[in-house]
């Protein structure tokens, strides 16, 4: 119930590995030895990772180029991923984005593709790829949830919402496949330092932020730790432990009004 081990003729398929956690996840992988799929939409910035993937380490990269959010693009990728022919023991969905601002003044459509990416593309791709997995009896899921999940977050609401389903769908599966020999990993951290910040627009609320950040590196030595060892949960780090814990335990009335003159404070 964990990550099999690397074989020439398997692969793990990593979203998001252009920048930030997808690309640690993947160097971190490939590091062990692991062959990996790398999809992102910055087609340059995947295979300039892919060389140095192949001249460091010497393993098998394939390079897929879709936009996620796309129902065809996604669709069109997993099909080309399956006519390459390895078989995919491992799955990181780690794509994701945020936006932080109220959700009426967000360009309309925008928050529509955040669901649409860090909800139903995870949850497509989950089930293109787990099927065979089960089958086999072996193979990992890693989803990137966030501790922003745990608890509404006004200003940050619906990417708080798209993770709630990603933190509760993945430990939910995790369970559902037990005996099966397919694990599910969520992995949560809390602020790490990538794109996101910016890609969100978050402003000064990045640079707050950014003190109690960590390395994307850490976090994805930690995640790929966790899928090796087929574990429920991660929540790298005490401090997002902490806030994970205080929004799940602190009253809703008391907690959200708090939230919202934090993050309208910092748009
Ligand atoms: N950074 C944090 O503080 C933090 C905390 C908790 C959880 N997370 C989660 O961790 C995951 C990775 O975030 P990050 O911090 O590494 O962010 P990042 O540096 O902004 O990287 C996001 C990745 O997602 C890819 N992506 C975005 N839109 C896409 C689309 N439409 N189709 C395909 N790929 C797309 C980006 O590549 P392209 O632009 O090339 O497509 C990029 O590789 C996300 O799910 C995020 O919610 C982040």
């Amino acid at each position: 119930m964990s990550l099999p081990d690397p074989a020439p003729d398997a692969t793990v398929l990593v979203t998001g590995a252009s920048t930030g956690i997808g690309r640690e996840l993947a160097r971190e992988l490939g590091r062990r030895g692991y062959g990996l799929t790398l999809v992102a939409r910055a087609r340059e910035r995947l295979e300039e990772l892919a060389e140095e993937l192949r001249s460091e380490h010497d393993v098998t990269v394939a390079v897929h180029a879709a936009d996620l959010v796309d129902d065809q693009e996604r669709d069109a990728m997993v099909a080309a991923v399956r006519a390459e022919g390895r078989r995919v023991d491992g799955l990181c969905n780690n794509a994701g984005f945020g936006t932080l601002r109220r959700l009426v003044d967000i360009q309309p459509g925008r928050e529509t593709a955040l669901v649409r990416l860090n909800v139903l593309a995870l949850h497509a791709l989950t089930d293109a790829f787990l099927r065979p997995m089960v089958e086999r009896g072996r193979g990992a899921i890693l989803n990137l949830g966030s501790t922003a999940g745990f608890q509404p977050l006004p200003g940050f609401t619906t990417y708080a919402a798209s993770k709630a389903f990603v933190n509760s769908f993945s430990e939910a599966l995790h369970t559902e496949l037990h005996g099966t020999g397919v694990s599910c990993t969520l992995l949560a951290p809390g602020p790490v330092r990538t794109e996101f910040g910016e890609r969100a627009g978050a402003g000064d609320w990045r640079r707050l932020s950014s003190r109690i950040a960590v390395d994307p590196t850490d976090v994805a030595r930690a995640g790929v730790e966790a899928m090796r060892a087929g574990r429920r949960s991660l929540i790298p780090g005490l401090a997002p432990q902490l806030g994970a814990l205080g929004g799940r335990i602190v009253p809703r009335s008391v907690f959200l009004p708090l939230v919202a003159r934090v993050t309208g404070r910092r748009q």
